[in-house]
């Protein structure tokens, strides 16, 4: 047994957290400006498994005094890390900062104390809340969201609390439906905080793209009280970092140091294409493939393709059932190949007639497929273009694409967009 140290499961921990310098950095100067009486919002956006939570929470090691920011800067925010699940209205998402705010207060018998008048309102306000629950048609959110404000201004200016201020970070806040109006809320709590000078209360927000474009259709304005930092794939020498650093803790914990060679190092950067996800799992699954404490381009090949391997668990938590039990016939998977190499940008039925090298009714008959189980976008604007709905879908296309054409052909058909059994 060896302890393997990739994490594609789970949030990246501090120890194992690379790139994203530049995010963080800018997030350490709202923190400052923050504590300094200007507060700054700010939303994290991107794809699925790009590293959104895992910034959100290496943020929040910052934000609380456990380490410094780049900059050198320390912090003490009290964090309030607020969970968007089975949040349906406004009064939903008052109530679980609410709940937030009165457990971290609970937490030692000093800041109870120091918090004895927010934390006495908070407890009575709970009863209150389970009253909402049963009608809460006849609580006014208005009245609740001021009641919250007047705890979080208490709390950021309580002295012998001794907080820089209060930071909440909402995590997927693509995930409530626009009734509840996260972006009315948000805008409105800004307001109201502003107005009762509270500098020092901020809030971090990660989603999918389209987090915006939801907030907006609750509330116009609301996406203009964040910064939006959106995040990229990783680069190559960061990936690279990820994968040295996993062994690195791998060999201070196992007897038996584990190595890499040169080419499976490049192999495993390259077939994550940058996605942090990409790389715990690749990188989990030729460790585990292993077994000789040197993981080579063998390792890395078969750890992508086993049953059950790397390309195996992407496709099925990130790709729905419709993008692989689905796509089962050999001229979508040719088509699909070429619009990979694309990327998620645009490409033309021209340009993909030409290198697929595809029948134009072939090419026709894959794409109105393909369109109609909304596996490529079509072009609104344009006729006759078409992309993959995100680059990660593209990515994971190249591995199997890279991995298999040099894997056994034997093994091909246990990926289920390279079975052979045509679903038309
Ligand atoms: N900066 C990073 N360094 C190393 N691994 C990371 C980093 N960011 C994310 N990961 C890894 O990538 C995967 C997806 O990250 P996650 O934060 O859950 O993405 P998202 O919230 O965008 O879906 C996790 O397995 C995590 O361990
Ligand atoms: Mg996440």
């Amino acid at each position: 047994m060896r302890y393997n140290p990739f994490q594609p499961n789970k949030v990246v921990n501090s120890a194992m957290f690379v790139g994203r310098l530049d995010e963080i950095q800018k997030i350490e100067h709202y923190l400052f400006q923050a504590k300094s009486g200007n507060s700054q919002n700010f939303l994290i956006e991107g794809e699925r498994g790009i590293g959104k939570s895992s910034l959100l929470h290496y943020v929040s090691t910052i934000a609380t005094n456990r380490i410094p920011g780049p900059g050198g800067q320390k912090f003490n925010f009290l964090l309030l890390s607020i969970d968007m699940g089975g949040v349906t209205k406004q009064l939903d998402i008052v109530r679980s900062i609410a709940r937030e705010l009165k457990s971290c207060l609970s937490r030692t018998q000093e800041i109870r104390e120091n918090a004895k008048k927010v934390f006495d309102f908070l407890a009575n306000w709970e009863i209150l809340g389970v009253r909402y629950h049963k009608s809460s048609e006849t609580v006014d959110p208005d009245d609740a969201k001021d009641s919250l404000v007047d705890q979080l201004v208490e709390i950021s200016g309580n002295q012998s609390l001794g907080y820089d201020g209060v930071l909440i970070l909402i995590d997927e806040a693509d995930a409530p439906p626009i009734e509840a109006g996260l972006g009315e809320f948000l805008k409105s709590m800004t307001e109201r905080l502003t107005r009762r000078d509270c500098e020092n209360v901020i809030f971090g927000l990660a989603g999918l793209p389209t987090t915006i474009a939801k907030m907006r259709a609750t509330h116009e304005s609301s996406p203009r009280i964040f910064t939006i930092l959106h995040l990229e794939p990783l680069e190559s020498k960061e990936r690279k970092q990820a994968i040295r650093i996993g062994l690195r803790i791998a060999n201070e914990k196992n007897d038996r140091s584990t190595s890499i060679s040169d080419d499976g190092l490049e192999m495993l950067a390259d077939l994550s294409e940058g996605y942090p996800h990409f790389i715990q799992q690749f990188s989990y699954c030729a460790f585990e493939a292993d077994s000789d404490h040197n993981i080579d381009v063998d390792d890395v090949r078969t750890g992508a393709y086993d049953e059950n391997g790397a390309i195996d668990q992407l496709g099925k938590k990130y790709f729905s059932e419709a993008y692989f039990s689905k796509i089962n016939s050999d001229d979508y998977r040719k088509l699909l190949n070429v619009m990979a190499n694309h990327g998620d940008k645009w490409v033309s039925r021209k340009q993909l007639l030409h290198e697929s090298r595809l029948k134009e009714t072939t090419i026709n008959n894959a794409l109105s497929a393909l369109k109609q189980k909304a596996i490529i976008i079509v072009d609104e604007s344009r006729q006759g273009f078409y992309r993959l709905p995100t680059r990660s879908f593209a990515a994971w296309i190249n591995a199997i694409k890279s991995v298999g054409t040099e894997a056994d052909p034997a093994r091909l058909p246990r990926i289920t967009l390279f079975s052979e059994n045509d679903g038309r």
